[in-house]
């Protein structure tokens, strides 16, 4: 079996997410709105309430590809800076920004060009004044340290190559007393990473998926306290959405 260098995976996500921004854009008929495409009702805008969908851009909701509704979780309050890492067609950034207020501020960072031209198309529709969406990598945050409140993520870590990196670097943006709140694909611990290969691909969310003890011993070995991991619905077999939350201790 030929290995896949971590550079050629990224390469391969970050086309997998350009076509289903493409497909997004280019999908829409003036009478049906877009073409929807979650692969299925684990994945997806089915996850998030009627109201909240109700309030969006439809573009926005089709482009939904989480796992979950970390905004649901993350419990934001007006005033707070949020981060929202690999954040798509924007449906996360624009329920956070809508929550914070304008005193607060929602971040959008994204690897993948299609999808921040859908975000900002988004953002225009919605009218969001107090949203920023940057291009960069989950692994290496372009904003300063200490500047962030609440970090978010929806179906994205997974996807990572460096997740060691993603952790640091979500503990190196957020201000002491920080939180993360994040949906996730996580494994069981039973499952070796082959079988976890076996229930799906890599860019399906499932192959680079942590397990519980993975994921726990990654956000504690980045400093971060109090991690909660708490699964909500299987996606595969032994593979589960998950909500994850953590502090950055205060001192
Ligand atoms: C499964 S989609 C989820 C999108 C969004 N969070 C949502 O809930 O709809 C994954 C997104 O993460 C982005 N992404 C994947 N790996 C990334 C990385 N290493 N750095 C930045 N963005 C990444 C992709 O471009 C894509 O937009």
């Amino acid at each position: 079996m030929t290995e896949t260098s971590p550079t050629d995976l990224r390469e391969t996500v970050r086309r997998r997410y350009a076509a289903a921004a493409t497909q997004v854009t280019e999908g829409g008929s003036a009478c049906c709105g877009p073409a929807a495409i979650e692969v299925d009702e684990n994945f997806g805008s089915t996850l998030y309430a009627a109201d909240e969908r109700d309030a969006l851009p439809a573009e926005a909701v089709a482009a939904s590809l989480g796992c979950g509704n970390p905004t649901a979780v993350a419990d934001l309050r007006e005033g707070e800076r949020v981060l929202d890492l690999g954040s798509g067609g924007g449906i996360d950034v624009l329920l956070s920004a809508r929550r914070v207020g304008p005193t607060g501020k929602a971040y959008g960072l994204d690897m993948t060009e299609e999808m921040l031209a859908l975000a900002l198309a988004n953002q225009k529709q919605a009218g969001a004044t107090n949203v920023e969406f940057l291009k960069g990598a989950i692994e290496a945050v372009p904003l300063p340290a200490h500047t962030i409140d609440v970090v978010i993520s929806n179906c994205v870590v997974n996807l990572s190559t460096d997740k060691p990196a993603v952790f640091a670097e979500m503990y190196r943006v957020l201000v002491p007393g920080g939180r993360i709140g994040i949906s996730d694909v996580v494994a069981d611990d039973t499952l070796t990473p082959e079988q976890r290969a076996e229930r799906g691909e890599y860019v399906g969310c499932i192959a680079g998926a942590l397990s519980f003890a993975e994921y726990r011993a990654g956000l504690e070995a980045a400093g971060f306290t109090s991690v909660e991991i708490t699964p909500t619905h299987g996606v595969a077999d032994g593979m589960h959405s998950a909500i994850v939350r953590a502090v950055k201790p205060v001192a």
